[in-house]
């Protein structure tokens, strides 16, 4: 008979067989390497010996990420007779027993938890908590033999998890279990040489190699060293599949930026098409002025793409006011194209999705895009921030950075489609 898991995880196996899992049970190492699923299975098998009447959380950065990462896979793993899930319940049975599922984005998740008494709790992407909900969540894990079940991919060393946690784990009656790609037995090898493919520096350390590692330096050092391996002189129209514009008001200190980006048929890539920014600070010009140069700009678009379908603008969603101005202007003068919030993804998951199309050379830029050029050369990670344990882009409010978040907001909606996962 085939195996059912590595043997990696034949080794967590063998911890809950003997009754060796801890208080808290943490494993943590490279992607892909098998710590969801081999979490899930040791979870569901603990959970079932647990009392009927215990309450019980699973809980990930938010419920949408709980369910694509776990609530699925569980599913699949022990069967829907087992196990189902309401996420507008917000709660689950597993083997007959009650599961609240929370986010820790949730405003109320914390207020929630704080009045539990749980006997048993289920992490996913432990690093993207904060201190203070962790450390809630433990105190509330107070019945006889409580346990915790995490997984993460490594962050920096100055992480509070590291830190805090991970090392002093002797003192705290928890356990760390590492896993690394090679682990999985269940990967083609040709599949993890793509995947070693998608990341340099910092995010091949941590999410291949499994370190910890801090994040310093230039944040697109490949770019920054060789810009032009990345520039083209035209854009296919046939490839298009539509264009997106995103756009960053300024502030005080600094321009409001447009990005017109092509995203590529079958989400295979994007080519920066044409950026600008307004001359003029916060007091010198109005809505009406970037609405203007806003029409302007989609209007020069139209005229050297009239085959492709301009159909976003994605403007910073903190600014709902300059935001319905855009959007009158944009059907007055009949663009066609819907204007609609940025994301709210972090800005270190739009980086780790612009390393990735940059890694496997989805991303290119039409040559005359010198501000999203003069952007990813010096984006620069905040080296204060680093040494609180934060990945963080350093903000100096120079236009650099705003064009990045203009580039950003262009295709932040889609990263889901463009990456595997945006980790
Ligand atoms: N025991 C297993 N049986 C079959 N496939 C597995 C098993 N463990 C892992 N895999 C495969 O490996 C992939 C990565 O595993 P996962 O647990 O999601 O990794 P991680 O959480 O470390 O990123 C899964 O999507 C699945 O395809
Ligand atoms: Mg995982």
């Amino acid at each position: 008979m085939a195996d059912v898991y590595t043997p990696k995880q034949r080794e967590l196996l063998r911890l809950w067989q003997h009754g060796k899992l801890r208080r808290i049970n943490l494993l943590e190492g490279s992607v892909r390497s098998g710590k969801t699923w081999i979490s899930l299975v040791v979870w569901a098998f603990w959970v079932a010996t647990m009392p009927k009447g215990g309450n019980y959380l699973m809980v990930a950065k938010t419920l949408t990420s709980l369910r694509r990462n776990c609530l699925d896979l569980l599913q699949e793993l022990v069967g829907s007779r087992y196990f189902s899930y309401s996420i507008s319940k917000k709660e689950a049975r597993l083997f007959g027993r009650l599961v609240y599922l929370e986010g820790v984005n949730d405003a109320r998740a914390e207020s929630k938890i704080r009045g539990m008494t749980l006997q048993g709790a289920y992490c996913d992407e432990l690093t993207l908590f904060t201190e203070d909900f962790f450390s809630m969540l433990l105190s509330r894990l107070s019945c006889p033999g409580a346990k915790l079940i995490a997984t993460t991919n490594p962050d920096s060393p100055q992480h509070w998890l590291k830190t805090k946690y991970m090392d002093r784990a002797g003192e705290l009656d928890m356990m760390v279990m590492k896993f690394l790609i090679e682990d999985n037995t269940f990967l083609n090898p040709a599949y993890v040489e793509n995947l070693k493919k998608e990341y340099v520096g910092v995010f091949y350390d941590r999410f291949i190699l499994g370190l910890w590692k801090t994040a310093d330096g230039l944040i697109y050092r490949q770019f920054a060293d060789n810009p032009e391996k990345w520039m083209v002189d035209t854009a296919d129209p046939d490839k298009i599949d539509f264009i997106s514009v995103g756009v960053d008001f300024g502030g005080n200190r600094s321009l409001t930026t447009f990005v017109a980006t092509a995203v590529l048929r079958g989400w295979s890539g994007l080519v920066v098409l044409r950026d600008y920014h307004i001359e003029g600070r916060k007091g010198e010009i109005d809505a009406d002025r970037v609405a203007r140069e806003f029409v302007g700009f989609v209007r020069g678009l139209q005229a050297e793409y009239p085959h492709a379908y301009i159909r976003y603008g994605f403007a910073d969603c903190a600014e709902q006011y300059l935001i319905a101005t855009l959007r009158r202007a944009c059907a007055a003068a009949n663009l066609g194209l819907k204007i609609g919030d940025s994301d709210k993804n972090e800005i270190v998951q739009r980086i780790i999705c612009t390393n990735t199309l940059l890694n496997t050379g989805r991303l290119r830029l039409m040559r005359r895009c010198t501000l999203v050029r003069a952007g990813l050369e010096s984006a620069v990670w905040d080296s204060k921030a680093a040494q609180a344990g934060k990945d963080v882009r350093l903000d100096n409010f120079s236009t650099d950075i705003d064009i990045l978040d203009a580039f950003e907001y262009s295709f932040e909606r889609f990263m889901r489609k463009l990456v595997r996962e945006a980790v």
